[in-house]
């Protein structure tokens, strides 16, 4: 497969993490685009309640588009009993596939320490109650990400987003049943830390993101990020892992159906 060339018909990419409504373009177009490179199916995810709602128009308007929705530990603050009621609705809804992103946040702290906690408990709970997965956003919170998880998430299926943690912490997530979302951070010169977790953990247990429009992949690092990037970020881990795009392709595509039954 070549990425500038003519791309296989016969593969596909799901792209795990982008923020649609972020993106400052036309939604129509992004995701044209990105079918265009073979990413056909995405999860666009929620921030807040907002953005969860917009989540979900978009999963209703476009066959490929699915929805995550939930509050980022940025806005844990806004997570009051109301907002967990609504969100609780709206997680009934058609293509909603998972609650997220949710997590710990020690870097920004826009929300206090306890009250990222509390609506991070929240959201494992809602998982819980719908059987749904759960998206998690862990920055430099990665032991208290791991003790919430193991204490409380049990039996749930979990995809920490843009890992970064060490090789020691994904064995420990491995040997838990996570998935690791891989996204342009591995294509950084400086990203030596995560271009081993790749190399040394199972592509089992690996599913493709952008995090779009954070974080585009080398040779758009700085520039908006868009899901039809996604091809950049599986080939880079084919290359670590000394095997072809396809079987990347291929392989995250099955990890995606067993997290999120797309
Ligand atoms: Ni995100």
């Amino acid at each position: 497969m070549k990425i500038k060339g003519v791309i296989e018909v016969s593969i596909f990419f799901v792209e795990t993490h982008t923020h649609l409504d972020l993106i400052k373009r036309n939604t129509e177009e992004v995701v044209k685009e990105a079918a265009e490179k073979r990413v056909t199916k995405m999860v666009t995810i929620g921030i807040d309640l907002e953005s969860s709602k917009i989540a979900l128009e978009f999963a209703s308007r476009f066959a490929g588009v699915y929805a995550a929705i939930g509050f980022h530990p940025h806005e844990a603050k806004l997570l009051d009993a109301e907002n967990l009621k609504e969100l609780e609705k709206l997680a009934k809804k058609d293509k909603v596939v998972a609650i997220g992103e949710t997590g710990l946040d020690y870097y920004w702290k826009h929300s206090t320490l306890p009250c990222q906690m509390e609506a991070f408990k929240k959201q494992i709970n809602l998982a819980r109650k719908l059987n749904l997965p759960l998206i998690i956003h862990d920055r430099e919170a990665h032991q208290d990400t791991l003790k919430v998880l193991v204490e409380e998430a049990k039996g749930l299926k979990i995809l920490l987003h843009c890992f970064s943690g060490d090789l020691d912490m994904a064995k420990v997530c491995i040997e838990r049943g996570y998935y690791l979302g891989i996204g342009g951070v591995v294509t950084f010169n400086n990203a030596v830390k995560l271009r081993v977790v790749v190399k040394e953990v199972s592509l089992e247990n690996l599913v493709l993101e952008t995090d779009s429009p954070y974080l585009a992949p080398h040779p758009f690092r700085g520039k908006p990020n868009e899901p039809k990037y996604i091809p950049f970020i599986a080939e880079r881990i084919a290359q670590l892992k000394g095997i072809s795009v396809k079987e990347v392709a291929e392989r995250t595509s099955v990890n995606s159906k067993e997290i999120f039954g797309i």
